[in-house]
């Protein structure tokens, strides 16, 4: 866990994509430090860079200026193979649309990433997942295959897998979008208690101002700028 300092330090980074013979720049020159411990929302409007800066963060995507440095790594230095393993081991990340494995059960697809991450036995493996469903109040769905989950529990195992290898960062994507407003609460709740009880930084993307408003901090994506909302 890292206890101290800064979390997330965007220096000066900008990202562009290529649109035939046109440039669209997402973000640009955006600098922001999130610390560690800290919850933040990311507001913005659709197509603002929310999403990109999530994968710029967590290493999926590389900016074409300035530094992303999180947990005192420069990410942006790393090779592929670190940068995997960076992710696996440090980063936790809930997907809008859940991205469960539709062949592994609920409790495998807990199991999965602590496998990947560090090599835990398969009892260890299978003791930490059984716990995190029972957090999640999904102790009783171990064998269940995703498509026969709704929506919400669906997002409930999703938070539970990104939490379950103690990432010192969780980043969530519209963890609510797929979800109705209770239960969307439910979820928001949940993740709020989980990364609170671990001392977790978190960022979470949301067009839910009242999950953004529980927040510490929210910024918003502003012409490619991070501002303080
Ligand atoms: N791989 C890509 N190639 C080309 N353009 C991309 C790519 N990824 C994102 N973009 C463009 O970059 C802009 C920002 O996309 P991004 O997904 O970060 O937006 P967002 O703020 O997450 O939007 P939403 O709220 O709709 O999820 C959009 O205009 C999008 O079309
Ligand atoms: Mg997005």
């Amino acid at each position: 866990m890292n206890d101290k300092g800064p979390s997330i330090e965007l220096i000066g980074v900008s990202k562009s994509y290529r649109e035939g013979d046109r440039t669209h720049d997402v973000l640009v020159d955006a600098s922001a430090t999130i610390q560690a411990g800290e919850r933040v929302a990311i507001l913005g409007p659709s197509g603002s860079g929310k999403s990109t800066l999530l994968n710029l963060v967590s290493g999926i995507d590389q900016p074409d200026a300035g530094r992303v440095i999180v947990g005192g790594l420069d990410i942006g230095a790393l090779s592929e193979r670190d940068r995997t393993l960076f992710r696996r081991e440090r980063i936790g990340f809930v997907f809008q649309f859940f991205n469960l494995l539709p062949t592994l059960t609920a409790l495998e697809n807990l199991m999965l990433p602590l496998e990947l991450a560090n090599g835990a036995s398969g009892d260890e493996a299978e003791g930490r997942a059984r716990g995190l469903l029972d957090a999640v109040q999904l102790g009783d769905r171990a064998g269940t295959f995703p498509d026969r989950l709704s929506g919400g529990e669906q997002q409930r195992i999703a938070i539970a897998r990104a939490l379950i290898h103690g990432p010192e960062l969780l980043l969530a994507d519209e963890p609510t979008g797929n979800l109705d407003q209770d239960t969307g609460e439910l979820v928001v709740g949940l993740l709020d208690e989980l990364v609170e009880a671990a001392g977790t930084t978190m960022v979470v993307v949301t067009h839910a101002r009242t999950l953004a408003e529980r927040m510490d901090r929210i910024l918003r994506v502003d012409h490619g700028q991070l501002v303080e909302a």
